[in-house]
């Protein structure tokens, strides 16, 4: 099975798109919602909640993991990769998603916006990255604290998520006023992306990153058959949370359709 993590509902943003272009591929979904939102928290927390996770998708023989949320991806990826793998799962693998969105962007524009959690923006993995692909590209961030909590309890049409919103969209084109593109770079943000539209300036591409993560890992398949391989193949969609509360519904309505999680201990 693939297995796919989120510190919540955000990775459904990500998984959705992956269900649409690899139908077949089975997926074992994990969202931490009891510990989110992450975007707050210590490194040191990031990184041991996200290895829990993954070491949950392991033992559920996943071979292949996908970080779905760019907290987790910008805090604990390259140490996961670099420091658990080699000696503990020497067969196994873990992507993030911030090298799918950050070669995206890159050939898209020359000055971009990225509106993250506080987490993701202090790490300044997409300032890096995308750097490292496009050196003329000029890299606008601005965290929005708070979203993920509203977005979690559900609360996406109150009065106070639209401020918030909006807030966080003006204090972005302060930052820079000839912004191209905007990336919603936490996979929470595209289930407010209407939100996100009504208040950034009609000229901007807003951009999700999901089928920019989704296309890229058809991609990584074809070139690994090796591990494409040991992914079942029987369209099979599994979900699991750690939240002790019925989140199924909330669930249903950010999927857009039918989905139910199971309970599980991650820690
Ligand atoms: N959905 C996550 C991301 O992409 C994290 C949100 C959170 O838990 O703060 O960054």
């Amino acid at each position: 099975m693939l297995g796919v993590f989120d510190s919540g509902f955000g990775g459904l943003t990500i998984l959705k798109p992956i269900h649409h272009l690899l139908p077949t591929t089975s997926t074992m979904y994990l969202g931490d919602n009891a510990r989110a939102p992450y975007g707050i928290r210590t490194q040191e927390e990031i990184f041991q909640f996200t290895l829990e996770g993954v070491r949950f998708l392991f033992d559920q023989e996943c071979p292949l993991v996908i970080l779905a949320c760019n907290t987790a991806s910008s805090q604990a990826l390259r140490r996961i990769q670099q420091t658990i793998l080699p000696f503990e799962y020497p067969d196994r693998h873990v992507l993030g998603v911030i090298r799918p969105a950050a070669e995206y962007l890159a050939k898209r524009g020359n000055r971009v916006g990225i509106l993250a959690t506080p987490a993701t923006v202090e790490s300044e993995a997409y300032i890096h990255e995308l750097y490292k692909l496009n050196p003329a590209i000029k890299v606008s961030q601005i965290a929005c604290p708070g979203l993920t909590d509203l977005i979690e309890a559900g609360c996406t049409d109150h009065a106070l998520c639209d401020r918030l919103v909006h807030d966080c969209a003006r204090n972005l084109i302060v930052k820079d006023p000839y912004i191209e593109e905007v990336l919603l770079a936490c996979t929470h943000y595209p289930l407010v992306a209407s939100i996100f539209r009504k208040h950034l300036p009609k000229s901007i591409h807003v951009l999700n990153q999901g089928h920019m993560v989704a296309t890229n890992l058809e991609f990584y398949l074809t070139r690994h058959p090796e591990i494409d391989s040991r992914l079942e193949k029987t369209g099979k969609r599994t979900y699991f949370t750690s939240s002790g509360e019925d989140i199924s519904s909330l669930a249903s309505m950010f999927y857009g359709e039918d989905i139910q999680f199971t309970k599980i201990q991650v820690s």
